[in-house]
């Protein structure tokens, strides 16, 4: 039996949304776990999809794990190097393992790493780094083997691109590696700097936190400490989106803007008003949205996850947007789906030409990846009827009890059965 969202548009949104922890902090914060030699308790954590598969993936190499609502406690002892399980297949973060376990352990075998498919996504950064340090990678035709035959070193890794993953790799490893390590061009997204900060708190020596350079002394061992995921901007900028799209006015507890003021840039110059008030943020909209140019861009530019969602509220804009892609090379396959609601969008290349109309109408869509799922949320929000999502597990992944949480804000959204 598979889950589908009904979704009937048109409801103008009330209400409060707590924003959970952030999904790319706390995928990196689990995998970092076990560099400690201690206890870690990571609290925030999101109830999503992703958050259960890279748990599963520690549990396999001999992690221990409990779970309480939105704290897990981790015992981070290490049995075993392999991992055998496909679920490693279903995330792109299982990669983030290879660092603390070559630099801990000293060898790691794991399944190619998937994930959302929206493009190529190399992982020869995050290789390339790991080599430098001293480690041997092995690349067969459905597994990656990483090993170093003693302890890593130091080395000085300047990345031709700002890569989440590798930096956050080779960031990881090199706090138990000998010797400094110096990485350049090193990526600044706020997930990345929460984990500089959690490894911090764990030990590590880490110096030019928050900036493209980071130097790292390599310590003999890390200890356990408890520390709070940050909140998620992303789905911070999907509930700025509902309203963008749905109107009304809604209050968004537990988030924090400031890591986010591209996003808030662009929502406020298509007219929605967002502004601090005293239990978080109130975001409301009057009318429909102005469109707008957007290019995607490594922080601090405007994020390319929200690419899909803002598409969705551009799709009712009064006028012509467009939306220049440039972190992905094939993340336009959401749009054959809006298209079905009557979204007018054109792909050229690498940019969306964005034709804004009156009204999306509710037809049967499926997800086609995190984002492209809540691109098809928001839409059906707004949509003349109803709106029928399938493949819902895609969203899931990257989001905490949607459905409920627009449920109490006034959205008619059903989970049903099929
Ligand atoms: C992370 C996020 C993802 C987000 C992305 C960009 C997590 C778990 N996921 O993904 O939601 O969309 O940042 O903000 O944090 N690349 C290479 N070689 C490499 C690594 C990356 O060519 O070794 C390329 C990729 O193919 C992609 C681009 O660089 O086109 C961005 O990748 P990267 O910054 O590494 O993103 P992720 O860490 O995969």
């Amino acid at each position: 039996m598979k889950e589908v969202l009904v979704i009937k548009g048109g409801e103008k949104l009330k209400g409060t949304v707590s924003i959970s922890g952030a999904k790319n902090a706390a995928l990196p914060l689990i995998a970092a776990s076990l560099l400690s030699n201690d206890d870690i308790v990571l609290s925030n954590i999101p109830r999503i999809e992703d958050v259960c598969i890279m748990l599963d993936l520690i549990r396999e190499v001999g992690a221990n794990i409990s779970k309480e609502n939105n704290t897990v406690s981790i015992t981070p002892q290490v049995t075993d190097t392999v991992i055998r399980s496909a679920k490693a297949q279903l995330i792109r973060a299982s990669i983030l393992l290879a660092g603390p376990l070559v630099a801990k352990i000293g060898s790691l075998k794991l399944p190619f790493p998937g994930g959302c498919n929206i493009g190529t996504r190399k992982i020869d950064l995050h290789l390339n780094g790991l080599k430098a340090l001293g480690a041997k990678v092995k690349v067969g035709s459905d597994f990656i083997e990483i090993k170093a035959d003693k302890k890593l070193r130091g080395a000085k890794i300047e990345l031709p691109f700002p890569s989440v993953g590798a930096t956050e790799n080779i960031l990881m490893a090199a706090t138990l590696a000998e010797g400094e390590t110096v990485i350049k061009n090193a990526s600044i997204e706020p997930e990345v700097v929460d984990l500089q900060r959690f490894l911090s708190k764990l030990g590590a020596g880490i110096e030019g936190i928050g900036t493209r350079i980071l130097t790292i002394e390599g310590v003999e061992e890390l200890t356990g400490t408890q520390y709070s995921i940050l909140p998620d901007r992303i789905e911070t900028g999907t509930y700025i989106a509902a309203v963008a799209a749905s109107g009304g006015r809604i209050i968004l507890k537990n988030c924090d803007i400031n890591i986010m003021e591209n996003i808030v840039q662009k929502f406020t110059e298509i007219g929605v008003n967002i502004k601090h008030c005293n239990k978080g943020i109130e975001v409301s909209m009057n009318g429909k949205p102005l469109p707008t140019d957007i290019i995607t861009q490594p922080y601090p530019g405007f994020p390319t996850d929200m690419h899909p969602i803002m598409t969705s509220v551009l799709s009712l804009a009064k006028g012509r947007s467009t939306i220049k892609e440039t972190i992905y090379d094939n993340r336009f396959q959401y749009v054959q789906e809006l298209k079905k609601m009557g979204a007018k969008i054109e792909i050229k290349g690498d940019t969306l030409i964005i034709n804004g109309i009156d009204k999306l109408k509710g037809t049967r869509v499926a997800a086609t990846d995190i984002r492209g799922g809540a691109a098809l949320v928001i839409a059906g929000l707004t949509a003349e009827g109803r709106t029928l999502i399938e493949n819902i597990k895609q969203i899931e992944r990257g989001y905490e009890q949607i459905d409920e949480k627009l449920r109490s804000v006034g959205a008619e959204v059903k989970r049903l059965k099929l």
